[in-house]
This record gives C-alpha cells, structure tokens and sequence, in this order.
C-alpha cells in the first residue's frame, strides 16, 4: 500500500540533495500523481503508443521504470492484442533497489503473460546490452548527469530495432527564460491545488535543483536528431513538461 507523500512537510534543518532511496519509494506512486501534471493520461498516451510499435517477440525497455506503472499499463494493454504476448519481454531498468523490489512486487515474472525482467543500473554509464523495439523514459533523462546525456541517447537509438521507436518524457524549460519563470510559477500552483504546502514546494525545489537539470524543449529535440534518430515529434506539452516520440527508420 502507497503512503502519502510527506516528505518535506516538516521544516529541516539543512536541505540535502533528492534521491530515490527507501523514503521516497515508499510514496513514491502518490508523490507522482501529485506532482506530475496529467500523470496518468500521459501513461496512457505512452502505453497507447508504444502497443503501435510491439510486434511478436518485441522487446519493451523502461528506462528509470520506478515501480512499474508504465510497464503494468502497458502489458494490461497488450494482454488483448494481435501478438501471441508469451513472446513479448519487458525489461524495467533503474538504479534504486528499493524501487525495482516494488517493480518486481508489482508485475511478477509473467506478468499478464508477458515476460518481465528488472536490472539494477546507472544509466549514467549508458545503455548496452539490451536491444529493444521501444525504449521509453518517463521524468528519468533529466536525472542523467548532462555529461552523460548524449551518450545515453546515442546508446539507445543504436540499440533500438529499425521500425522501433523512443518515448521521452521530460519536465523542460521553455526556450525564452520569462516564459520558463512563468511556467514554474503554473507548475508550483498545481502542486498547491494538489495540497502541497509553501512549505513543501520550496523544500523540494531546494532537494532537487542539483539533481534535476532540464533541458529546454528545442535542446531535446535537437539531441535526440543529432543521436541519429530519424523523426522526432512532441506528442505532449502543459507548460513545464514535454513528451517526445523519435522513431528509427
Ligand atoms: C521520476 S522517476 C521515473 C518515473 C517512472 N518512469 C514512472 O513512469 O512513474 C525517476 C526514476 O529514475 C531512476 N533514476 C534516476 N537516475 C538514474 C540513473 N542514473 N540510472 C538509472 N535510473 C535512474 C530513479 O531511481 C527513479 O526511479
């Protein structure tokens, strides 16, 4: 059972950098659905596409798959498609053991008839061993220290099947700074619609500011054509937060 997110409801003494450990996996699905706009539309959306691009025997790769919401959305989709799904594998990467034990907790080993599998990894180091015909990062490229960022994005478009696809998911900044100011102001106000305290927004923000580093949208798009990915499209946008689809030829 998720708990609510409380994390920093209490004043602290000294503010240390976000990380997703114990604590935060704890809350982590209530966490997320209040405080990521259109959360669960935008798994939808993520899941409707990716199920376009599974044929038999596909392999599917979460990158930064948390708990596994995206994978379960996804094999609960592809449970009543054309494919034979005992072919299908999912795999979920990421590099917090107290996540990947929900995600394991979550979907067992044949999950819906789908295989599944879980690796602990930074992706920092990059992304090889596992081809797949659709890789999806959802709210997880933007943890990637950007030294490593385009190795990651060049790993993951070589490793991705021709006819395969990339969904990415990121919070961004738009591309003139008053608007990106704008933008994180909207961002803040839906937290506080979704109950988060002054308190808590402004702790949070201080947790996360070295360990979340956006990019602005058209660097996204930009990145993901220079890593060799042949269309590139945004599918999703509410003010800070974007969602790309890149498909290899
Ligand atoms: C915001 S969450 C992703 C949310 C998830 N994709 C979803 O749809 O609910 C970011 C995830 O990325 C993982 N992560 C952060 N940095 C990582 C890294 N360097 N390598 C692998 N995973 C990382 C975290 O442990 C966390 O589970």
């Amino acid at each position: 059972m998720n708990k609510n997110d409380r994390m920093f409801a209490s004043p602290m003494e000294r503010i240390t950098d976000f990380d997703f450990g114990e604590s935060t996996a704890e809350v982590f699905d209530d966490m997320l659905l209040r405080s990521v706009p259109f959360y669960e539309e935008v798994q939808h959306m993520i899941v409707d596409i990716a199920y376009e691009f599974v044929h038999d025997a596909s392999v599917i790769c979460d990158l930064g798959c948390s708990t596994g919401t995206t994978l379960r959305m996804l094999a609960g989709k592809l449970r009543n498609n054309k494919h034979s799904v005992h072919t299908l594998r999912l795999v979920g990467i990421d590099s917090s053991q107290a996540m990947l034990e929900r995600a394991r907790k979550n979907l067992d080993q044949s999950y819906n008839g789908c295989q599944t599998s879980w690796e602990l990894r930074d992706l920092n180091s990059g992304v090889t061993g596992v081809v797949a015909d659709v890789f999806i990062m959802n709210l997880t490229l933007q943890f990637v220290r950007p030294l490593y960022r385009e190795q990651l994005v060049r790993d993951i478009c070589q490793n991705t099947n021709s006819g395969g696809c990339f969904i990415l998911v990121e919070k961004v900044l738009a591309d003139d700074t008053l608007l990106s100011r704008l933008y994180i102001d909207m961002f803040h106000e839906f937290k506080n619609r979704k109950g988060y305290s002054e308190l808590e927004i402004a702790q949070k923000r201080e947790a996360l500011e070295n360990v979340l580093i956006p990019y602005r949208v058209g660097d996204n798009l930009q990145m993901l054509k220079a890593c060799g990915f042949a269309h590139v499209e945004t599918f999703f946008r509410w003010f800070n937060f974007a969602g790309f689809i890149a498909t290899k030829n």
